[in-house]
């Protein structure tokens, strides 16, 4: 009866997508009208945890609200394989049986197995993606709707993926055929992106930097799932529960889901409730947020976050290298590094900051956690 309505997790949609509404409109544009607009090509990026996934999650849905034709992936190196093989053939079907049918007549299909296989052969030849994608648009075309390409977790391990997705479907955009990308991924990832040959076309794509949620957002964030499943939250355990988030969309969340929880019979949730979720929203960020986070980064990154954390606010950036004992140039490197991780931001000019909510406490309380990963003098015991 008292549903948790709150999606404490990465890629889950919450109840109430705050804070994105204008943004979506800009894509709801792309797809009524099929007219030009920069959104056709969108780069969507920012920190781990601030809702990539389901701002990506929102805009598929717009697209198959008016008819669109949505592919979507998630990048890694055998992606394009996979589209070949099965997602492609998959939504030719679905897209439209008849014309797949017509399209693999004219083969033995018995001999080849499958339909999937036989699409597969048909294209054998070609370029397959290209050709699978182009049919896709011309199906889609035909309804009146086009095809979105929306692909997630942009990565440097997968940019020859990418590459090759970017190619077909930029050769269709050249065409002006109704068909639009969106592209996700964390802003070292994105910069990489932009930086790689081959993919020049990223860099005319409009750049969507996905920021923290206002209080105002969070509040409305936490209000709205409560009241429509039936309960209440008293605006001081609102305005509590909203200013502990700070607004990263992830805690919203993880607060919410544990405020609904503490007293699930209850029809208010009061400031009580609230004080306990913060406290344990707050000691699994640790574990599911900044871990990760610091897990791909160098030992001399690390140090920098570890410099940076002596401070109770923004740091300097002259104070971090002198406490690293290197010079300002070289903690320079470190700090761009951080800046295009979205580990730290730049408050304004000379000065640095955590962009993760308590990622400086975290450093304070277990200065070795980053290290996670190499091997501990425990594990090495077991080595035979
Ligand atoms: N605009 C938003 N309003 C409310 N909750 C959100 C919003 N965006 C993301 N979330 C929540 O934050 C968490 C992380 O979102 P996700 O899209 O997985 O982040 P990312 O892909 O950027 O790492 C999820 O639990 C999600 O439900
Ligand atoms: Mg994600």
């Amino acid at each position: 009866m008292h549903d948790n309505p709150f999606r404490p997790g990465f890629g889950i949609s919450p109840p109430m997508l705050a804070g994105r509404d204008a943004l979506l409109d800009e894509w709801r544009e792309v797809f009524a009208l099929g007219a030009w607009s920069p959104y056709r090509a969108a780069l969507v990026t920012g920190m781990r945890g601030v809702g990539k996934t389901v701002l990506l999650n929102a805009v598929e849905d717009e697209a198959r609200a008016r008819g669109w034709t949505v592919l979507h992936g998630t990048l890694h190196a055998g992606l394009v394989d996979t589209l070949e093989r099965d997602r492609l053939p998959a939504l030719l079907q679905e897209t439209d049986p008849e014309a797949f049918t017509r399209e693999v007549t004219g083969l033995t299909v018995s001999q080849v197995g499958g339909v999937t296989t036989a699409v597969a052969q048909r294209y054998e030849r070609e370029p397959r993606l290209e050709s699978m994608l182009t049919r896709l648009v011309e199906l889609a075309e035909a309804r009146g709707a086009g095809v979105l390409v929306s692909l997630d977790e942009v990565a440097k391990e997968s940019l020859e993926a990418l590459r090759r997705i970017a190619i077909a479907v930029q050769h269709l955009l050249r065409e002006d055929r109704r068909i639009a990308v969106v592209a996700a991924g964390v802003p070292a990832s994105i910069a990489a992106a932009l930086d790689a040959d081959g993919l020049t076309f990223f860099r005319r794509a409009q750049q969507v930097r996905l920021d923290t949620l206002t209080l105002a957002e969070s509040r409305a964030a936490i209000a709205e799932p409560v009241r429509s499943r039936g309960r209440s939250i008293g605006e001081a355990a609102l305005e509590q529960a909203a200013r502990a988030s700070r607004g990263y969309p992830y805690l919203v969340q993880s607060i919410g889901a544990r405020a609904w929880e503490h007293a699930p019979e209850a029809h208010e949730i009061t400031t009580d409730a609230v004080r306990h979720a913060v406290e344990v929203a707050f000691a699994a960020m640790g574990e599911s947020v900044i871990v990760p986070a610091l897990r791909g980064l160098s030992a001399r990154d690390r140090d920098y976050l570890i410099a940076m954390a002596e401070d109770d606010g923004p740091a300097s950036t002259t104070a971090v290298a002198e406490r690293m004992g290197v010079s300002a140039g070289n903690a320079g490197k470190q700090r761009l590094r951080l800046l295009d991780g979205g580990i730290v931001l730049a408050p304004e000019r000379g000065l640095v900051d955590f962009a993760i909510p308590l990622m400086r406490e975290h450093l304070r309380a277990h200065p070795h956690d980053g290290q996670l990963g190499l091997p501990t003098a425990a594990r090495e015991t077991f080595r035979d």
